[in-house]
């Protein structure tokens, strides 16, 4: 069975290179590795084979065997979301009607859906041991997992709500009485027939509940499966935003395996004595980089303790990884997060 690696976390901590680095590193320990990015600098996307040809499509890495890389398109996902779970000539109407696309904007939870169905997509594939998920920045983090149920419920009535302002009127509701008057109007006003449109939207739509709703279980079962990391640095931000992945992430199911301290400055640092004849200033400049090394091994400490956390670090390097080495070299010294401590394992090819 492949087995998926979630790294979550808040904007900026380094997700999308951790998640490059825990790739690199596992596909070195032997296991055929896929990571899923997002939105990756320019030179990691090359680090990672991606080269300018930034798609969707897995592609193998021309120097390194058993890694592949491909982005995850959040971009078009309402699209995306119409395109799977519509019949092809509903979802073409529904693409290019208004309504669809203004909605696209008030719910960007779409986003996180189409996401996460495509890491599904790539894990059920079975081609890989191990798909590396880089998850997409959101509004609130943990909303990758519960993606797949707002969602159903998004599309089965709260968007139909939002835009009728009442329960899911029929099309007869909108020819027979409502409509006809007003569309009368509406078209002669706004040149357009507006409401038909609307109508339209909201059934079109609705064909796609019962496809949204069962994929919406696959991928919650397969998101409760995967091993989670969240990503944070030792400061107060991004701190509480990993808190709550530890708080909220049991209830939908799932439960992090790692906390990783991203950017972490060497314990070596705290209580440094630098030689006497040392500069004054330097002295100063050597005291404070002791004083935040420690308070960020306090932070660290504390979140173990608090959330019963399995801790882990990843070193603050003076030239962010831009290739193979670089990204592998990123975990050198990080036990908690080799191929064994994560209990992944190649899988026995068929007939072995
Ligand atoms: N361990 C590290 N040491 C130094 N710089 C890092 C480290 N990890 C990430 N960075 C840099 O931090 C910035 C944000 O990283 P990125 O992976 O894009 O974060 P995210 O995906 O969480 O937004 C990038 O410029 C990246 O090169
Ligand atoms: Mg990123």
């Amino acid at each position: 069975m492949t087995e998926a690696v979630l790294v979550t976390g808040a904007g900026g901590v380094g997700k999308t290179t951790v998640s490059a680095a825990i790739g690199v590193s596992l596909a070195r320990a032997g296991l055929r590795t896929l990571v899923l990015t997002v939105d990756p600098a320019r030179r990691l996307a090359s680090a990672l084979g991606l080269g300018d040809e930034l798609g969707s499509e897995p592609f193998p890495h021309p120097d390194e065997p058993n890694l592949w890389a491909a982005m995850l398109d959040s971009t078009q996902s309402w699209r995306s979301v119409a395109i799977r779970h519509a019949d092809p000539d509903v979802a073409a109407r529904l693409v290019n009607n208004e309504f669809f696309l203004a909605a696209s904007q008030h719910f960007p939870a779409s986003q996180s859906y189409a996401a996460a169905d495509q890491a599904a997509t790539f894990v059920e594939a079975g081609a890989w041991d191990v798909v590396v998920v880089d998850t997409p920045p959101s509004a609130g983090g943990i909303d990758f997992f519960t993606a797949p149920a707002d969602m159903a419920d998004l599309v089965g009535g709260r968007l139909l709500r939002w835009l009728t302002g009442g329960p899911l009127p029929g099309r007869r509701f909108f020819y027979r009485t409502a409509a006809k008057p007003v569309l009368r109007i509406a078209d002669s006003v706004l040149g357009s027939n507006l409401l038909e449109r609307v109508a339209e939207f909201l059934l079109d739509l609705r064909t796609t509940y019962d496809g949204v709703a069962d994929r919406g279980r696959q991928i919650e079962a397969l998101l409760s499966r995967a091993k989670t990391l969240v990503v944070t640095t030792a400061d107060p931000a991004p701190i509480t935003e990993a808190a709550r992945f530890y708080r909220d992430l049991p209830e939908v199911g799932s439960v992090p395996a790692a906390v990783i301290f991203n950017r972490s400055l060497p314990q070596e640092w705290i209580g440094f004595e630098p030689p006497d004849d040392t500069d004054t200033k330097l002295v100063e400049n050597l005291a404070r980089w002791a004083s935040e090394s420690l308070r960020q091994s306090d932070a660290r400490a504390e979140f173990g303790a608090v959330h019963k956390a399995v801790v882990a670090t990843i070193p603050w390097v003076a030239e962010p990884p831009t290739d193979l080495d670089g990204l592998a070299g990123l975990l050198a010294e990080t036990e908690e997060l080799t191929a064994r401590s994560l209990k992944l394992e190649p899988k026995r090819k068929m007939g072995a």
